[in-house]
């Protein structure tokens, strides 16, 4: 299954979020295709995950929404324990699959939309790729960050940004959509008010991703080249992805 052909899913509770995630597990590390253009999305977005989030053989982190894993085998070599978090079973199925040989690694099921009365886990760095857009409640998630979170730990954020055009229309001739009726997207405002009111300041922030992952050809060379300008000027702000990180002050 690729992107072009997902069916929105009409959903109002996190079942309904896993239920599409279910569905698509076994296809989902394929749904953009094999090309340079998804090569190099990953590689951009990993890379500002390691440029804010300090990672050191010391730390313990969590990656909260990890469905299938698509950067675990990078990550897990550099921390000391990484605990792979999902609500969805087929996306950690699959994930379990990939990553029999890590020592290092623990794989939770748990709704996060859902408050945590005492979280299963403490650790230094919790991040997320694709999550925020796609639960229910955002505040029980940031609540439950907190429990998870050890004091000066720090939040890495990377998500689709809200103010980019792709997510108001321009994807609709390429993609589906949205994946489920009740996804949303934040912008680095709307996102820092969130965190603000859950006690977490900004610390570093980039925008990123001037081109659609999948795009082919002469239209992503041309895209890629008007990034690589709109990456030096304000516009960047504008970009399909953020990373941003938080701290408790
Ligand atoms: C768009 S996928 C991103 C998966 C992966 N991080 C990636 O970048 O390919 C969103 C993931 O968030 C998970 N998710 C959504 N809502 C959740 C919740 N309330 N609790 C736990 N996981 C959730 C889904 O099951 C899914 O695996």
């Amino acid at each position: 299954m690729d992107e072009k052909r997902f069916s929105t899913k009409p959903s109002n509770s996190s079942k309904d979020v896993f239920d599409f995630y279910d569905l698509y597990a076994e296809s989902w590390d394929e749904r953009f295709g094999d090309t340079e253009s998804v090569r190099e999305f990953h590689k951009i977005r990993l890379g500002t995950f390691f440029k804010i989030a300090e990672l050191a053989k010391g730390k313990t982190c969590a990656e909260l929404g990890v469905g299938t894993g698509p950067y675990v085998t990078e990550i897990a070599p550099l921390v000391k324990k990484l605990i792979c978090v999902d609500g969805s079973k087929g996306m950690l199925d699959v994930l379990g699959k990939k990553v029999k040989h890590l020592k290092n690694i623990q794989l939770e099921q748990i709704d996060l939309s859902k408050p945590l009365e005492k979280s299963p886990f403490k650790v230094d760095v919790l991040y997320f790729f694709g999550l925020i857009e796609h639960v229910i409640n955002i505040d029980n998630l940031m609540e439950n960050c907190k429990l998870m979170l050890n004091d000066g730990g720090k939040i890495v954020v990377i998500s689709s940004n809200g103010l980019s055009p792709w997510y108001h229309g321009l994807r609709k001739p390429f993609r589906v959509g949205i994946h489920c009726s009740s996804d949303k997207y934040y912008s680095r405002k709307s996102l820092g008010q969130i965190m603000i009111e859950h006690g977490f300041n900004e610390e570093q922030c980039i925008f990123w991703g001037f081109f659609p992952a999948g795009v082919k050809g002469i239209v992503y060379n041309i895209l890629k080249v008007v990034g690589t300008c709109i990456e030096k000027t304000p516009l960047k702000k504008f970009g399909g992805g953020m990373t941003i990180s938080y701290i408790r002050p």
